[in-house]
């Protein structure tokens, strides 16, 4: 069983970044939203402006209060849609329940849309036409995957967790490498079953969902989920014990999505459209 090393990939892939950037005639510029103060997101757009700084991009923090008015936001996103030593928006979800969170994302503009949200570039990514922007978490666990040389082509994928931000996009882009795709879900029927099936299981849910003993030989495990078990400590959706002894490879939580969703982020920050 080999561990992929998410930390290891990452710094390979920041560098390569910071190494585009400073060939750049411009520096560039992402702006974050980051409404109310949900402690998860503080850090992940702290993280988000570590990562920025790291390779020389340009990044500043709009923060607002979480009682501000859906038109408030908008009036901002138009703001930086409008300015040009801006190259890059990301308004950090979830935001709070009275703002339409579909109203924002579709008000950011297409080549700023450093998330692959907006539906212009979803749309593309489902119509077989090259999206501005991927989407950061599933483009990070393909930088992944590709740098340990794992074949997807015909393989059996199994995603679990149906999100915009991962599990649909990832089922998209696995489909455009030529894996099989099985979606599944919170209504899906003998999950084990499926998951035994793998050659990739990619879960996204964030609760203990794969636990099953007997994986496929050699399949690949890649756990999305990162949250607190009872103890405090922090975990993903994968039984690590139960499930690594079978597997090929498999993805350490924390140390493996969570960093290669920053680098491919950045990757996407360091694009920049006219
Ligand atoms: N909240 C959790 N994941 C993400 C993400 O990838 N982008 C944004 N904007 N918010 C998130």
């Amino acid at each position: 069983m080999v561990i992929l090393d998410g930390k290891k990939t990452s710094s390979k892939i920041l560098a390569e970044v910071k190494n585009r950037v400073s060939t750049m005639n411009i520096v560039p510029h992402l702006a974050v939203i980051l409404v109310g103060e949900n402690p998860a997101s503080i850090i992940y757009v702290n993280n988000k402006k570590k990562a920025a700084e790291q390779v020389g991009i340009k990044s500043t923090i709009i923060k607002m209060e979480k009682d501000i008015t859906e038109q408030y936001l908008l009036d901002e996103i138009a703001e930086l849609n409008n300015d040009n030593t801006v190259t890059g928006i990301l308004v950090q979800l979830p935001l709070p329940e009275h703002i339409n969170k579909n109203n924002i994302i579709t008000a950011i503009s297409p080549q700023k849309d450093v998330d692959g949200f907006h539906p212009e570039n979803v749309g593309k990514l489902v119509s077989g036409i090259e999206p501005y922007f991927y989407p950061a978490t599933p483009q990070g666990i393909l930088m992944l995957t590709d740098e340990y040389n794992i074949p997807l082509e015909g393989k059996h994928a199994v995603v679990i967790g149906r999100s915009n931000i991962v599990g649909k996009p990832m089922g998209q882009m696995l489909l455009k490498r030529n894996a099989t795709v099985t979606m599944c879900h919170s209504y899906t029927n003998n999950l084990d079953e499926i998951i035994k099936t793998a050659d990739l299981v990619v879960s996204a849910v964030g609760k203990k969902i794969v636990r099953c003993k007997m994986v496929r030989k050699n399949s690949v495990v890649i756990d999305v989920g990162i949250f607190k078990d009872s103890n405090g400590k922090l975990t993903g959706d994968v039984d690590f014990d139960i499930v690594s002894p079978s597997c090929g490879f498999i993805t350490p939580v924390p140390g493996g999505v969570g960093p290669m969703t920053i680098a491919s982020l950045m990757y996407n920050a360091s694009k920049v459209y006219p």
